[in-house]
């Protein structure tokens, strides 16, 4: 008997559009010693939440999405902390560093989403997102437009940017690779990644909305140490799933071990950030 609990509902913090100005806040509230406790109680939470036997196809599908969006997330909130801040280089390549080792794990959330076969994509997660809402469209993740734009500041103000670069096109590719696994006669669907990938789409706030809610997304004001602690409950629910149960054909074994120990970097490397960006600032900014 497995749990369907709120476990499987990702808190993240709510974009603000300020007054007056082009920016854009992620409103985080500080940390406090009783937030590192409540929050680290997810740890503990049991990692079959994600009841994986039940609903394999969705599961899988919801998970390697949560995971994408905190990746997104840690990696935002890094890049803001290199514009924001006047820091010394070495704490400014740290800073790189970790947007890569985040972008990595994003790689390896995409890895993990072809875990499924090609019929559960086509007959169970297509016509789900399909019928959930008018033209649904993965373009109104309000995130990754922000992460795009947010690579285009860096790489334009900062030579160390160029690992960010390489790091961002090594996940186009895995996207593309992993819509090649799942719909291998959709040429159409690469055109739509590549197309999707060179504009940057505005999407109205009721799309972003739709898009959160289709993947149990629940925006509110949280201390960063929640990404983390969701982050590496997520990371042992995907490793629990991973070597406990058979992989579609089309998986490479070794991939699947790789992304394990990819995704295990990105939230060590979560942990060891909260306790030097948590103290930086209560919100992070968006130029738009
Ligand atoms: C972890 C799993 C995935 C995540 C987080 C994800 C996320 C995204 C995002 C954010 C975009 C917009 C790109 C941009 O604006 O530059 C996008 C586009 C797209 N993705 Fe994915 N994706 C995932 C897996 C897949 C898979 C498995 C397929 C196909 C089998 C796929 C097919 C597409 C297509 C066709 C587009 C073009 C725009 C659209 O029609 O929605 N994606 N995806």
């Amino acid at each position: 008997m497995h749990h369907c609990g709120l476990g499987r509902v990702l808190y993240l913090p709510p974009s603000v559009q300020t007054a007056g100005t082009k920016s854009v806040l992620y409103d985080f509230v500080e940390n406090t010693a009783s937030d590192e406790s409540s929050w680290n109680k997810i740890q503990h939470l049991k990692e079959d939440f994600f009841s994986i036997e039940d609903q394999v196809a969705w599961e899988r599908w919801l998970l390697s999405h949560h995971l994408s969006f905190l990746l997104w997330l840690l990696a935002i909130d890094e890049l803001t902390l290199c514009e924001l801040e006047a820091v010394d280089v070495p704490t400014r390549i740290t800073r790189i560093e970790r947007v890569g080792t985040y972008l990595n794990g994003y790689g390896a959330a995409l890895t993990y989403a072809r875990m499924i076969t090609q019929e559960q994509y086509a007959q169970q997660i297509r016509p789900f997102m399909n019928q959930y809402y008018p033209g649904f469209s993965a373009t109104w993740a309000e995130d990754y437009q922000i992460l795009k734009r947010k690579i285009g500041i860096i790489l334009r103000d900062d030579t160390l940017g160029r690992s960010v670069r390489a790091s961002f096109r090594e996940t186009v590719q895995e996207h593309i690779r992993t819509a090649q696994d799942l719909v291998p006669s959709g040429p159409s669907l690469l055109k739509e990644i590549l197309a999707a990938n060179s504009d940057s789409l505005p999407a109205l706030g009721a799309s972003h909305f739709a898009y959160d809610s289709l993947f149990l997304v629940r925006r509110c004001r949280v201390p960063k140490i929640a990404l983390a602690t969701q982050l590496s409950y997520r990371v042992a629910a995907t490793a629990r799933d991973v070597q406990s149960r058979p992989l579609p054909d089309h998986v490479d074994p070794k991939a699947a071990t790789h992304l394990i120990i990819v995704l295990q970097r990105a939230a060590a490397s979560a942990w060891a950030a909260r306790t030097t960006s948590t103290s930086t600032s209560a919100a992070t900014s968006v130029d738009t």
